[in-house]
C-alpha cells in the first residue's frame, strides 16, 4: 500500500498544505522547525487514530484554529481509499473512510498500516515494559482485529476490576464481587498472551535476519516473550490465568490492583546473550529498535500480503553512513517517508521541501 496525497488544513503549524507522494523512496527535507515531523504525525494519526508524540489530540489544532482537518488518499490492493480526520476544539474526533463515518475513532486501525521510527523509539528499548507491550499491541492490532477488540476489553475490564478492589478491599463479598471479571479478564488475557508468544516469535526470524545484516554478523539478536502465563493452548491458559487471579485475591486487595496478567508481561531482548534493555550501549540500542521496526515491516507483509508505510522521523543523521545504507537497501520496496534536514545520497527519490514561508 501507498499513500498519494496528504491534505492538511489547520493542523499543527500548515493552514492549508497539499503534499503529493510517490511509491518508493519519499524525502521530506526543510529547515528545523519547518513542520516535517508534523506531516510525518498526521500520516500516522490517520493510520493509527493517535498521535506518536501526544495523547492530547487538541495540541493538533493549529494555534488560533478551530478544526484540524487531514484528509490520506491511498492506495492498497489497486484501489484508491480516503482517510479523513478532523479534531475540534471541543476535542471531538471524526473519522471517515471512503466518506462513510466511523462510530469509533479506534475502527480506523488496519486500514493505513504503519510502521514507525524515530529517535524517540529508543524508548522500546531501554524504558519500562509497557513500551516493548505497546509495541507489540499496536503491530498486532494493525494486523488482527479480534487481538484490537480483545485488548480493549480487556483495558476495560482490568480497570473495572482494579476499582471494585479500591472500593471493596475490606467486604467480605469480594470474591464473589469479582468472579464474573475474573472469568472475562482470564478469557481475553489468554488469547492476549498467546498471540503476543506468537508476535515475538515470528517477528524475531525477521528481526534476527535484520541485525545481523545490519551488523554485519558481529551481533546476534535474540527475543523472548516474559510473562507468567506459558505457552500452551488457549484453554489451559485461560485456566492457569484464572487460577492465579484468584490465588492471589488477598493480594490485589491490599495492593488495591491485579499484579498478574498481560499487562505486566515483557519482551527480553538480547544480544550475544547480554540483556539490551540494561546493559545495551547506545548505539547498540539504536540499531536493535531498528531491526525491529524493519522486521515489523516483513512480519506485516507476511501476516497480510502487503507491506506496510515506513515512516523514518530523523533517524538517518544518527546513523553512521554504512548504516545509512544498509537501511536504505532494506527498506526498497516499500513506500518510505523519510524526513531530514539535508539529503545528499545517491538515490532516486521523490523530494518534497518544506518551508516555512508555505504555512503562513
Ligand atoms: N498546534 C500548533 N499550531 C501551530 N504551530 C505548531 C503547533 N504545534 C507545533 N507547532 C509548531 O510547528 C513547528 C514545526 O514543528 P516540527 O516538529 O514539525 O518541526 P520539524 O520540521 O520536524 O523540525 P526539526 O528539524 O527540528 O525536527 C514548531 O516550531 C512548532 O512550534
Ligand atoms: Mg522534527
Amino acid at each position: 500500500m501507498y499513500i498519494e496525497s496528504v491534505v492538511l488544513k489547520n493542523f499543527r503549524n500548515y493552514q492549508e498544505k497539499t503534499v503529493k507522494f510517490k511509491d518508493g523512496l519519499n524525502i521530506i527535507v526543510g529547515q528545523n522547525a519547518s513542520g516535517k515531523t508534523n506531516l510525518i504525525e498526521s500520516v500516522y494519526c490517520s493510520g493509527i487514530g493517535k498521535s506518536p508524540r501526544t495523547n492530547k489530540y487538541k495540541e493538533m489544532i493549529r494555534w488560533g484554529s478551530d478544526v484540524a482537518f487531514i484528509r490520506v488518499v491511498l492506495r492498497k490492493n489497486n484501489t484508491l481509499h480516503t482517510i479523513e480526520f478532523s479534531i475540534d476544539s471541543y476535542d471531538k474526533k471524526r473519522i471517515a473512510i471512503d466518506g462513510i463515518p466511523l462510530v469509533k475513532l479506534s475502527e480506523i486501525i488496519g486500514m493505513l498500516n504503519i510502521v514507525f521510527f524515530s529517535p524517540d523509539e529508543m524508548k522500546l528499548i531501554k524504558e519500562s515494559p509497557d513500551q516493548r507491550r505497546r509495541f507489540a499491541d499496536i503491530s498486532l492490532s494493525q494486523q488482527n482485529k479480534k487481538y484490537f477488540y480483545s485488548l480493549s476489553k480487556y483495558n476495560n475490564i482490568l480497570s473495572q476490576r482494579n476499582k471494585l478492589l479500591k472500593e471493596n478491599r475490606y467486604s467480605k463479598a469480594l470474591p464473589e464481587m469479582l468472579y464474573g471479571w475474573d472469568v472475562q479478564l482470564a478469557k481475553y488475557g489468554a488469547y492476549i498472551i498467546q498471540k503476543r508468544y506468537e508476535f515475538v516469535e515470528k517477528i524475531e526470524t525477521f528481526a534476527r535476519k535484520m541485525h545481523t545484516e545490519i551488523t554485519e554478523n558481529k551481533e546476534q539478536l535474540n527475543l523472548e516473550y516474559e510473562s507468567g502465563v506459558e505457552y500452551g493452548e488457549l484453554d489451559k491458559m485461560e485456566e492457569f490465568f484464572f487460577d492465579k487471579l484468584r490465588t492471589n485475591l488477598d493480594k490485589d486487595a491490599n495492593l488495591l490492583y491485579t499484579s498478574f496478567g498481560s499487562h505486566r508481561d515483557d519482551i527480553a531482548i538480547k544480544i550475544n546473550d547480554i540483556d539490551v534493555r540494561k546493559y545495551g550501549s547506545q548505539g547498540q540500542q539504536r540499531t536493535v529498535a531498528l531491526s525491529l521496526k524493519l522486521a515489523e515491516i516483513y512480519l506485516f507483509e507476511s501476516e497480510l500480503g502487503e507491506k506496510p508505510v515506513l515512516l523514518l522521523d530523523d533517524v538517518l543523521s544518527e546513523l553512521d553512513l554504512n548504516r545509512r545504507q544498509k537501511l536504505m537497501q532494506l527498506c526498497s520496496g516499500l513506500q518510505t517517508i523519510i524526513t531530514c534536514t539535508d539529503f545528499d545520497m545517491d538515490i532516486e527519490h521523490n523530494r518534497i521541501v518544506i518551508e516555512k514561508k508555505d504555512q503562513k
